[in-house]
């Protein structure tokens, strides 16, 4: 039987000095209560308290290779030897850029940020600027983001959404700009006649679309047939910019991310995430007679830590990997697997766990609904039932993020899928 006490007195410890006992938002929702971890190393990680879990949450994603992959940890070693940050060019930096140009269908130019956040928030400066146009489209339970602009529409109560075809922007945060309500236009994914009408009284308003490929925040949602196809052809015909937010799906669903495995290039693209195994480096990719702007001065993007030697070895080794490695294709397969054996695993036990995603990244919930399309079907998800799954699977030595979202990572063996199935059936059986 685990125990947490010395987590639990860390945390307690940590609520006295921390806002709230931890360092992001998304952290505060932990089984039993925020944990403190000492250790990961390939698809496992250890707590201060001495238990091991099989890590499906890697870190929110970026763990793409597993924990402290000794290639990776050995490049960031070697590059700190050679400094840490010069506030100018370095060459692994233009050997990373090059590769990025090679990989990512719509990088054409990059820059380098640190977060996802921060890569957003310039790709829409960036639109508004190309376009000279004030707002955007976006949709409900897409997350892009803590920035204010985009901290609207990201959850909500049904109640709170208003109409399906003309929803009411729900605020996310207290202190958010007024005017920020006004910025984004708000619909449900996966509706294309919907975006036709929006695009029909708005067009001339409007910058960009910006669109996670996989709606990934809220469940695990591909887009339905056509959809980013008529995405990309209402924002040509409308000299509208068409955003993808590639934080999650990028390196994860194909090397060049979500774009390359739908065959739509977007205008602009943010990748983050699985990028470095864990470093801090996000990029912003882009067309060249949009990036041109940011080349030329006239569009602002900055950063004192952009590009540190450390950041960018992990990267360059990050993806040299998963290149040489072919690890997208074995993330599809061992998540294919996964998904496959969960699947089963509820209906042998009688209980309706939602499977959906692409492999990569996919989500389990409790639904009635035999597959989610949009954020607002997501709410026929029961929490707290897969509150209890979680806490159980816990119990049992394997971590879960607690809003459904599984990642798989290289490390992750067979065995430890076939664990992971047969300890959910336990768990799910005694539900
Ligand atoms: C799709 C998407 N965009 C942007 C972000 C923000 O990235 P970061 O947390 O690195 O700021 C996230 C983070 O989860 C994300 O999932």
């Amino acid at each position: 039987m685990s125990t947490h006490e010395k987590s639990k007195e860390l945390y307690e410890r940590a609520c006295r000095v921390l806002s709230g006992g931890v360092a992001s938002e998304f952290r505060k929702f932990s089984t039993p209560h925020p944990l403190f971890y000492s250790r990961g190393e390939g698809s496992r990680l250890w707590d201060v308290d001495g238990n091991e879990y099989l890590d499906f949450t890697l870190s929110q994603g970026p763990l793409v290779l597993g924990h402290s992959h000794p290639e990776v940890l050995a490049a960031v070693a070697e590059a700190s030897q050679q400094g840490q940050l010069y506030a100018g060019q370095h060459l692994q930096e233009l050997e990373l850029a090059e590769m990025l140009q090679r990989l990512i269908p719509c990088a054409e130019r990059l820059r380098f940020s640190l977060s996802g956040s921060e890569a957003d928030h310039a790709a829409l400066r960036l639109a508004r600027a190309v376009t000279g146009r004030p707002r955007f489209l976006r949709f409900e339970g897409h997350y892009h983001g803590w920035f204010d602009s985009v901290s609207w529409s990201v959850g909500g109560a049904l109640s709170d959404l208003g109409p399906r075809d003309e929803p009411t922007p729900v605020p996310w945060s207290q202190g958010l700009p007024a005017d920020s309500r006004h910025e984004f236009l708000v619909l449900p994914w996966n509706d294309l006649a919907m975006v036709e009408r929006v695009f029909a009284r708005h067009a001339g308003e409007l910058a960009a679309v910006i669109t996670e490929p996989v709606m990934c925040n809220n469940g695990c949602v591909p887009p339905q047939p056509g959809f980013l196809h008529g995405l990309r052809e209402l924002c040509d015909r409308h000299g509208t910019l068409l955003i993808f937010d590639e934080v999650i799906t990028g390196f994860r669903t194909a090397l060049g991310g979500a774009q390359q495995h739908f065959a739509i290039t977007p205008d602009l693209a943010v990748f983050g995430k699985a990028m470095a195994s864990g470093y801090p480096i996000s990029v912003l990719a882009g067309q060249e007679r949009y990036m041109r702007l940011i080349a030329e001065g006239k569009v602002i993007h900055a950063g004192t830590m952009n590009s540190g030697n450390p950041s960018v070895a992990a990267a360059l080794k990050t993806l040299t990997i998963l290149e040489r490695d072919r690890i997208p294709e074995e993330l599809r397969s061992k998540g294919e697997f996964l998904m496959a054996g969960l699947a089963e695993a509820s209906r042998r036990a009688g209980q309706p766990l939602l499977i959906q995603g692409l492999g990569p990244m996919f989500h389990a919930g409790f639904s009635p609904l035999a597959a989610v399309r949009d954020y607002r079907e997501t709410l026929t998800y029961d929490k707290g039932a897969y509150a209890r799954f979680v806490a159980g699977m816990h119990a049992r030595g394997i971590r879960l993020i607690g809003r459904g979202l599984w990642y798989v990572s290289a490390a992750h063996s067979q065995s430890d899928l076939e664990r992971a199935i047969s300890t959910a059936h336990e768990v799910l059986r005694g539900m």
